[in-house]
């Protein structure tokens, strides 16, 4: 069995219209996750990395799991209201909403290279923010990488063509 497998798709959640990608399976999964795991930090090991930041929530689960094999920090960017200040944050929009993610202004030093995680791309939004936050706190950003990629969805096109984006899977 594939890792595509052990996505699942959800139609019409959390809204109509909107099919949710589950990584339930895969998270439950121990030889999948592993492999995933394994998967996504390859890319990265000659990446002379210092911090993985990861996006709120289920970022969290995959560039916690990737600092760890590229042993680098772990940066959370979160979502309002959660971190001590002092924060800087901003808005952003999501497929269904908008939201606001924020990091501590202290975490990272400027000049850390650093590599933004989450689990999907979808409209790209999220990503976007992520990124726009980084560039505030002066860190070298080196790329992304996501679990899944949804291409029709174009969210790629709000990411600057230079910097590499990787995605494990495309649906
Ligand atoms: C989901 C997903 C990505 C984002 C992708 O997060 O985990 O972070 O949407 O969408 P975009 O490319 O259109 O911005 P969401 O905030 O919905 O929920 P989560 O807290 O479960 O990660
Ligand atoms: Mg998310």
């Amino acid at each position: 069995m594939g890792l595509q497998d052990l996505i699942r798709d959800v139609p019409d959640f959390p809204r109509p219209g909107v099919t949710f990608k589950d990584i339930g399976p895969l998270l439950a999964d121990p030889a999948g996750l592993a492999a995933c795991i394994a998967a996504l930090a390859k890319p990265w090991r000659d990446a002379r990395l210092d911090a993985i930041c990861g996006i709120e929530s289920r970022g969290f689960i995959f560039g916690a799991a990737m600092a760890q094999v590229l042993e680098t920090g772990f940066v959370p960017l979160r979502k309002v209201g959660k971190l001590p200040p002092p924060t800087i944050g901003v808005d952003y929009d999501l497929e269904y909403g908008s939201a606001r993610l924020e990091v501590g202004a202290q975490g990272l030093r400027p000049g850390a290279r650093v590599l933004l995680v989450d689990d999907v791309l979808a409209t790209g939004g999220t990503l976007a923010a992520g990124r726009t936050l980084l560039e505030q706190l002066q860190v070298e950003l080196v790329g992304a990488s996501v679990v899944i990629e949804i291409d029709a969805l174009g969210g790629r096109a709000r990411w600057p063509a230079p910097l590499p984006l990787l995605a494990l899977l495309h649906c």
